[in-house]
């Protein structure tokens, strides 16, 4: 395939906002592609300082994200794909105007308010012609893609439970509490104009939905759902029974108010033959359990590593790999998927592996039934 870089633009991502910080410096890592653009802020006046500390021309820091479609899309060397990273309530409306466009999107999650919302971004991806990222990142991490692997492979026979929990414990302060808001880095999360109708269903629960179905293939059929807010406008917790469309049942707990946890992703997958347990602040080692054997910790890095999984590594075993390096197989993905598109090549569908707008529907689907469930008092909700 022929190689060229490619030129990406951010909207969101200010100098002091989380997320945009972390797909610039991934994105990076795969020396594939270039800023050339954004539109950092909220607050158009801040823009200009912004896009000169990441050192950009001027010309191409926009205002505001319409103004940067526009222009970008007049443009002979405009971007190739626009990464959004903004707060939810702006996905929609940014990604459809650079749609409209004909500019490819990568999005990060969860992807829009409404159901409807987001198929029409669907709907308009596929009018065009354009690819449609969403940044449901732990897929992103090596040893995900060797549970998926070993799923794949019958290493734990048919699914027969998931049990995943979500715990963080930064927003405790706020249960019968009104004035923290405050305090907190991305108090945003909190604002149900801002966020959505889900605080932690959205943010963090949706996560465990996507990591299960990324690995497992299996989709969710109906949620039963009891969510916790304690006073605040949103959810500050949840426990969701779920059943998936093959009838294997499991549990999803979340929590932005347990005590003693900080962002603790655990996936486990039991079988009939085995189980898979992966813990995302362990990122590099796997636990895997197979009838009647001990229980073996499998290390990213090691021969043992399928090729698939193996061939996303980017350091040698005991060299521990993270956040930033999930984040970079996200975009080494998607943008190896740009590229063929720009090339005009046809792509396969190994090419579009990497979570897109049909994962990003399933992820609102989620989020909207079971606050539709906890909302009439934890009833079987479908999906
Ligand atoms: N995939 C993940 O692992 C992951 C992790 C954290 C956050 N997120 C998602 O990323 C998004 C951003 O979260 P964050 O924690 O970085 O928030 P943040 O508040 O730290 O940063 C948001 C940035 O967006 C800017 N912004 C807001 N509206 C804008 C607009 N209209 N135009 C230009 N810039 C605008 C703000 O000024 C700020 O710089 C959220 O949707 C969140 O759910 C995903």
């Amino acid at each position: 395939m022929e190689r060229r870089i490619l030129r990406w633009g951010m909207v969101g991502g200010d100098l002091n906002a989380f997320i945009g910080d972390v797909h610039r410096k991934a994105c990076a890592m795969n020396e594939n592609a270039v800023l050339v653009c954004g539109s950092f802020s909220r607050r158009a006046d801040r823009n200009q300082a912004v896009g000169m500390h990441y050192g950009l021309d001027p010309e191409r820091v926009y205002p505001d994200y319409e103004t940067m479609a526009a222009q970008e899309a007049a443009r002979e060397d405009g971007i190739d794909w626009v990464s959004i990273c903004t707060p939810n309530d702006s996905h929609y409306p940014i990604a459809k105007a650079f749609l409209e466009r004909g500019i490819h999107v990568y999005c990060e999650k969860p992807l829009t308010f409404t159901v409807e919302q987001a198929e029409e971004l669907k709907a308009l991806a596929e009018e065009k012609g354009l690819l449609f990222g969403v940044n449901y990142s732990h897929s992103g991490n090596v040893m995900v893609h060797e549970a998926r692997e070993l799923v794949r492979s019958g290493a734990i026979g048919e699914l027969i439970n998931v049990n995943c929990e979500y715990f963080q414990e930064y927003l405790v302060d706020d249960i019968g509490n009104q004035d923290t808001e405050m305090l907190q880095l991305s108090s945003w999360r909190k604002d149900p104009e801002i966020s959505g109708g889900s605080n932690c269903v959205g943010d963090i629960c949706s996560h465990i939905e996507h990591t299960v179905s990324f690995i497992t293939g299996m989709k969710l059929k109906r949620v039963c759902a009891l969510l916790d807010t304690y006073g605040q406008p949103l959810d500050l917790n949840a426990n969701i029974l779920v059943e998936f469309e093959n009838g294997c049942h499991g549990v999803f707990a979340s929590s932005q108010v347990c005590i003693g946890h900080m962002n603790g992703l655990v996936v486990r997958l039991f079988g009939t033959k085995g189980a898979i347990e992966w813990v995302q602040e362990e990122p590099n080692t796997l636990k895997l359990t197979k009838k009647g054997q001990p229980t073996q910790i499998l290390n990213r890095g090691m021969g043992y590593i399928s090729p698939a999984a193996a061939g996303m590594e980017r350091l040698p075993f005991g060299h521990p790999e993270g956040l930033y390096e999930a984040f970079a197989n996200m975009y080494r993905a998607f943008t190896y998927a740009v590229l063929k598109k720009v090339n005009g090549e046809e792509l396969t569908r190994e090419d579009l592996d990497f979570p897109n707008v049909d994962d990003g529907i399933r992820g609102v689907r989620f989020i909207t039934a079971s606050l539709k469930s906890s909302r009439n008092g934890a009833v079987w909700t479908e999906v």
